[in-house]
């Protein structure tokens, strides 16, 4: 495939409570970072993985992934993670995927979703969910401000899918660290596409999140 999908799997893990970094701890006794590499190689599109790594896990890392795969060592942020994979990206791609490690147990057809809307001419593609929740603007005090049109908000997923050369100019103009690179690409006045996600791309985050992907398996 013609298509590089870049891994950050350089957090904390913070909200999931103490323990080793996110990408590392253990779901249905393997690391999330290997469920997720595991579906992004299953996917054909998929030439090369490149994984930013907890610092100092480089080589544990390396050591846990299939030959091939590269593993750079990640930054303070996400975006800095993103930024250091991206580098070393050899040149002949000319599809990137940025996939979050939490989102271990995203399927194929998701990434090969992305990865086809790019390479249909999106310079920028997020696969993204309906919202089920009502969600409503509040003050400082907490109190109600608004209720929001939930019919035009979506929740965003990875894999994230850009043309590179549009990837490499957003991270090369960024500034404030964002949580998603699309951001990135929409301040650049940048369309970004969309295209159906999957609740099985949900973040492992908060410790409920790893019961339930445990229960998915
Ligand atoms: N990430 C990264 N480098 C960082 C911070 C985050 O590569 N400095 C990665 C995480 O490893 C994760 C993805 O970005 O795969 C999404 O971030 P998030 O879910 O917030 O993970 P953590 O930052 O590890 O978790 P927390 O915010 O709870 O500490
Ligand atoms: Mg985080």
């Amino acid at each position: 495939g013609d298509v590089a999908a870049l891994v950050p799997a350089a957090g904390a893990g913070l909200r999931l409570g103490p323990g080793a970094p996110k990408a590392l701890r253990h779901l249905a006794g393997e690391p999330l970072l290997v469920h997720a590499v595991r579906r992004l190689l299953a996917t054909p599109d998929v030439g090369c993985v490149v994984v930013a790594a907890p610092p100092g896990e480089v080589d544990t890392v390396q050591a846990m992934l299939p030959e091939g795969v590269l593993v750079v060592e990640g930054g303070a942020t996400r975006q800095s993670s993103v930024a250091n994979a991206l580098r070393a990206v050899p040149a002949e791609y000319t599809i990137i995927l940025v996939h979050d490690a939490a989102r271990a147990l995203t399927p194929p057809a998701v990434i090969a979703r992305v990865a086809a809307a790019v390479r249909a001419g999106a310079l920028a593609v997020i696969p993204v969910l309906p919202v089920v929740d009502t969600i409503k603007r509040v003050d400082d005090a907490g109190d109600v401000l608004a209720t929001v049109d939930r019919a035009v908000l979506r929740a965003v997923q990875t894999p994230q899918g850009f043309d590179r050369k549009t990837l490499t100019t957003a991270h090369d103009q960024a500034g404030d660290d964002l949580t998603d690179d699309a951001g990135l690409v929409e301040m650049m006045g940048v369309r970004v596409a969309t295209v159906p996600g999957d609740d099985l791309a949900m973040k492992i985050t908060r410790p409920l999140d790893l019961k339930i992907a445990e229960a998915l398996l």
